[in-house]
């Protein structure tokens, strides 16, 4: 995308961690954006920090009217649309047989039917504005499987998959589709997890919300020929296993 300038974005789960990031990033890009969160108070701290190129509206992403409202919203305030960030998530413990129907039901309406929602409503606007973005944030988790994290494994995969049929019906319009993979990134999501869990990959440390937030800048602006597209970026952990040779 050549210039944000006059044009709106709304980033979801905006309020912390990697999606306060990207907002800070499309921000400094020259979009006026929205951050759109169910933590109101956050999110206004968020948007305040950045000054008069960011709001925050309260979203959530699983109810289709306040869905409407937001973009109706952000439109009205910094122009058309021209990115969509499906950002925000939830991770529920629990494998195949321990986790109940019902927190299964909830990590997909969160992870994947409210990023669709949000596609299915914000592609209209993109098509008529001739040009656009949707970037969704899935995770390494939409790459390989996790044991304890059933549902959660399961909407990123999903998300994965919404990204390609999306890109495959909005590339006629200008419209790209790419989605973000991060391995484990240090936000509010991962604070009580093992940091134990990055020392096995090549690169053994969690990243940063930045390093999220420049791969999406990158999506956004930079990767033009892209769309249906995979941005991994995870300390190399979806690379293999190391082999393990005999001295
Ligand atoms: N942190 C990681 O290690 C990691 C790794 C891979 C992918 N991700 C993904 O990155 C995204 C951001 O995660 P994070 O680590 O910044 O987590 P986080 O918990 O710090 O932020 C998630 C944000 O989403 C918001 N949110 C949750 N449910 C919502 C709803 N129904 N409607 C609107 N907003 C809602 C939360 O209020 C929060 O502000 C998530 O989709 C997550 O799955 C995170």
């Amino acid at each position: 995308m050549a210039d944000l300038h006059g044009r709106s974005v709304v980033v979801t789960g905006g309020a912390r961690g990697i999606g306060a990031a990207v907002a800070r990033t499309l921000v400094k890009e020259g979009a006026g954006v929205v951050i759109a969160d169910l933590l109101a108070r956050e999110g206004r701290e968020t948007a305040e920090a950045l000054g008069p190129q960011a709001v925050f509206r309260h979203l959530d992403v699983t109810d289709e009217h306040e869905w409407r409202r937001v973009l109706d919203d952000a439109e009205a305030v910094f122009g058309p649309l021209a990115v969509l960030v499906n950002n925000a998530g939830i991770v529920d413990f629990g494998g195949v047989e321990s986790e109940s129907p019902a927190q299964f039901r909830h990590v997909l309406n969160v992870n994947l039917v409210g990023a669709w929602l949000g596609m299915h409503l914000a592609a209209p606007r993109l098509r008529a504005a001739g040009d656009g973005v949707i970037v969704n944030v899935s995770s390494t988790a939409g790459l390989i499987g996790y044991s304890g994290i059933s549902g959660y494994v399961a909407s990123k995969w999903g998300l994965r998959g919404l990204t390609k049929a999306a890109a495959l019906e909005l590339g006629a319009a200008g419209v790209r589709v790419c989605s973000v993979h991060p391995g484990p990134i240090r936000t509010p999501m991962t604070a009580d997890m093992d940091p134990g869990i990055a020392a096995g990959q090549p690169l053994p440390r969690f990243g940063e919300p930045e390093e999220v937030a420049a791969m999406v800048g990158f999506v956004v602006t930079e990767a033009t020929f892209s769309t249906g597209s995979e941005f991994v970026l995870d300390g190399g952990a979806t690379a293999g296993a190391a082999l393990v040779v005999p001295s």
